[in-house]
């Protein structure tokens, strides 16, 4: 069987289609299965769905090579292939609590399509989950389906993902590290059959040890974006750069440069969720996580310092016309799940302010919570006769931005939230921690 192993994905999301695309452009057949049955028509005519770079290409041509293919069929996804991907969305419930209503559903209806199965099939959860979920909630579901038991009847892996938005596929190819959760060794082999072209080290854990290692890994890059927006948030104070400091800071090979970027916070459909479902299943353990609890105070807090900042130049904001530039979480995604411009956006409206908003891909999604706003066509033109310019998102075509673009503006007023603008072209701003 090894030669013509295939995979099926449950969830066409973000995680099930980069994954599906970067496993079969290492030469796997995938079927991805979604109830979306627009999401599925969409894929099966080569478009993505959703905005990521390099996503698009890829899944044209491998579609045309027919190595991919899209259904809303669960058992047959689960009937044509050798391994299943578990990609479902785990939302955070008002009590910040994992909704595991997802995983609920597909871990029962894999059940009952492993029943029909004779060969050997591996199930592999990919959601974050949190620890514990895989053993108590997807194995029973899938030996009560099935019929089989774990082990014996069929395999069961937790292989987290480490995907960021915006740099997606690259970070499949080319992973820092391979988590494989295992129930025995022989679900783990499976698995790591799939990951061998890759130059990475392959870490085997129990499984509870895998859902661990996400929620460590993603609560750890949380703390430790908002440890560098505390200390810029003294820098402002001190009227120096955050970003020279921390230049200095992440030069210390025991602290890395990565993720000591100060701004608005943290953002995006991970952090936020994760951060808080560690600290409610803590508590549920008996353990009062107060680290991470500030983490969330100080992220929640900090977009509305570019308010303050804001209202410090220019006063009162009720009648004021405020561009806003970016409203993604982050460059080169569409998403504005979780993104500091929501907060911003409403703040600025309670206050009575006019808004016109530009974003290069994220548009068409912020329209839906705020359908009512102004939305510009580029850059240049939510400038024109702005009182002021907020900068949210640090995409790469703002850095082209001069004093010209900005001479359009009746105020002259600009604050940066992310560090977006080239200070060579851009005189005069200032950002939340510089
Ligand atoms: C994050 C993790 O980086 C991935 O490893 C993980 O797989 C993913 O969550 C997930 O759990 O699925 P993502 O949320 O897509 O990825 O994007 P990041 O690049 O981590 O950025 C998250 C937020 O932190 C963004 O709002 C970004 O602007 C902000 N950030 C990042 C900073 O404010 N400062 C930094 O230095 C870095």
């Amino acid at each position: 069987m090894r030669k013509q192993v295939r995979i099926s994905l449950i969830g066409a999301g973000y995680v099930g289609l980069t994954t599906a695309v970067g496993f079969s452009k290492k030469g796997f057949k995938t079927i991805l299965m979604d109830i979306d049955k627009e999401k599925v028509e969409r894929i099966n005519s080569g478009e993505s769905p959703i905005y990521e770079p390099g996503l698009r290409e890829m899944l044209k041509e491998l579609r045309r090579e027919g190595n991919i293919e899209a259904t809303t069929n669960l058992d047959y996804a689960v009937s044509e292939s050798e391994i299943t991907f578990i990609c479902v969305p785990t939302p955070s419930r008002r009590n910040g609590d994992t909704d595991l209503r997802y995983i609920e559903d597909s871990s029962k209806a894999i059940g009952k399509a492993l029943r029909l199965k004779e060969h050997y099939h591996v199930v592999a959860v990919k959601s974050t989950v949190p620890p514990e979920t895989t053993e108590r909630v997807v194995i029973p579901n899938l030996e009560e389906g099935s019929g089989k038991k774990a082990g014996p009847g069929f395999g069961v892996c937790m292989n987290p993902e480490f995907l960021r938005e915006g740099s997606a596929l690259e970070d499949f190819l080319n992973p820092d590290r391979i988590v494989i959760g295992e129930l025995d060794p022989r679900s783990g082999e499976t698995l790591a059959f799939l990951y061998r072209g890759f130059a990475a080290p392959v870490l085997r854990t129990s499984l509870k040890v895998a859902e661990m290692i996400k929620y460590a890994s993603n609560s750890f890059l949380a703390m430790k974006i908002t440890y560098a927006n505390e200390i810029g948030n003294i820098c402002k104070k001190l009227g120096i750069d955050a970003y020279e400091v921390m230049k200095g800071v992440g030069l210390d090979s025991r602290i890395s440069p990565h993720f000591l970027r100060a701004g608005i916070g943290f953002g995006g459909s991970c952090f936020p969720k994760d951060v808080l479902a560690l600290v409610s299943k803590a508590e549920k353990l008996g353990y009062n996580a107060s680290l991470l609890k500030e983490v969330i105070n100080v992220n929640s807090r900090q977009p509305y310092r570019m308010i303050d900042l804001l209202k410090k130049r220019i006063g009162s904001l009720k009648g004021k016309r405020i561009a806003v530039l970016g409203l993604a979480f982050k460059p080169e995604t569409d998403d504005v799940r979780e993104s500091p411009a929501l907060r911003i956006v409403s703040e600025l409206i309670r206050q009575g302010a006019g808004v016109v908003a530009y974003d290069p891909k994220a548009m068409f999604n912020f329209r839906k919570a705020f359908p009512k706003i102004g939305y510009a066509e580029s850059a240049k033109e939510a400038l024109k006769g702005a009182d002021a310019c907020l900068v949210v998102t640090e995409w790469r075509e703002f850095r082209d931005l001069t004093d010209d673009d900005f001479s359009a503006m009746r105020g002259s007023v600009i604050i940066e939230g992310r560090r977006a603008l080239d200070p060579k072209k851009v005189d005069g701003f200032e950002g939340v921690c510089w």
